[in-house]
């Protein structure tokens, strides 16, 4: 009901009488009354004024579904939207929900993660209700050796929504790392469960640094408030990355990779630069030439051999 009287709230102009709001609801002013309270103490910020009524004046920096969900219209991407306010990772709760077969496409996101984990067993820093930090549960029909594609798909969308919603163009790092000004703005992680060579399901964790304050930061990080001067409507961006999840994993199982490949390459920070790539088996230096289909990334070292990366940290030289 809750909700209901914050979608009413947010619709109208002005104020609205709480006459008005207990006939359109169906709801004693008295009920009405004891719901605005409850919202209050959410941290929403309702006027009221005798003989006027109720207007909306701001809402909380806070994660909630109903504001999640409203208006998100997807078919897949956030059908099942679970907020927690602190867990240690939301990779966890994710793979809890995926054997639990919760449907394809839950989100779980969290206000903080106290054991925030990244690629190559790094941490990643989420300090409370700063960013956002999600874990994405999907289950698609790939085989083991084009799951790198949904990391690409991820990386593509979350690139075009952060462009949506700010005046920032990101650039993606291979793999994944969504980068501003060499800066690193957001990370993905994916990890997944599988049986012989049959995917159970793949999780996408999206960590992004939103209203998160240089001092909060890693070195070598940023956040959209850092980088384009204002604060962000977390509720907002959560929203604009969902979609855009949705449109790119749909073009993914519709075989259009080839369109991913595309955006992802036009929205690359680290093709035709000179990079350093570190893995289990060393470090090579060269020029990042192309991405290949299964994800991979093509160097052409100083010698003119081109060796194919699957996995490793890149520096980005010049
Ligand atoms: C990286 O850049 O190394 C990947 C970072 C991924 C961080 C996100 S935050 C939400 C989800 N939960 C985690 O513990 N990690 C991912």
């Amino acid at each position: 009901m809750q909700e209901r009287i914050i979608q009413f709230l947010k619709e109208s102009d002005g104020y609205i009488s709480g006459e008005e709001m207990s006939q359109r609801l169906n709801m004693s002013r008295a009920a009405i009354w004891k719901h605005m309270q409850e919202l209050r103490a959410q941290g929403y910020e309702i006027a009221a004024v005798p003989h006027l009524g109720y207007q909306l004046v701001a809402c909380p920096d806070k994660l909630l579904s109903y504001e999640i969900q409203s208006g998100l219209n997807t078919k897949i991407i956030g059908k099942e939207i679970i907020v927690r306010e602190t867990v240690t990772s939301t990779m966890d709760e994710a793979f809890r929900l995926g054997n639990e077969n919760c449907p394809e496409g839950t989100v779980v996101c969290a206000e903080a993660q106290s054991k925030g984990r990244g690629r190559l067993g790094r941490a990643w820093i989420s300090p409370k209700s700063k960013g956002l930090y999600f874990s994405l549960v999907l289950r698609p029909q790939l085989p083991l050796n084009r799951l790198a594609q949904l990391t690409l798909m991820s990386a593509v969308a979350l690139a075009e929504a952060i462009e949506e919603i700010s005046e920032l163009k990101p650039l993606i790092k291979w793999p994944n790392d969504i980068l501003w000004d060499d800066h690193k703005l957001a990370g993905i992680l994916t990890e997944l469960r599988a049986e012989s060579d049959q995917v159970n399901f793949v999780i996408v964790g999206i960590g992004l640094n939103v209203n998160t304050s240089t001092h909060q930061l890693n070195a070598g990080g940023t956040s959209l408030k850092v980088a384009a001067g204002r604060s962000f409507n977390r509720a907002v961006v959560f929203q604009a990355i969902l979609r855009s999840l949705e449109k790119w994993y749909v073009k993914l199982l519709d075989h259009e990779f080839g369109l991913v490949m595309q955006e992802w390459k036009k929205r690359s920070a680290t093709l035709k630069r000179r990079v350093r790539i570190t893995d289990s088996t060393g470090i090579i230096e060269g020029e990042a030439v192309d991405l290949d289909e299964d994800g991979a990334l093509l160097i052409r070292k100083d010698n003119g051999l081109i060796i194919k990366k699957m996995a490793g940290d890149v520096f980005l030289l010049r």
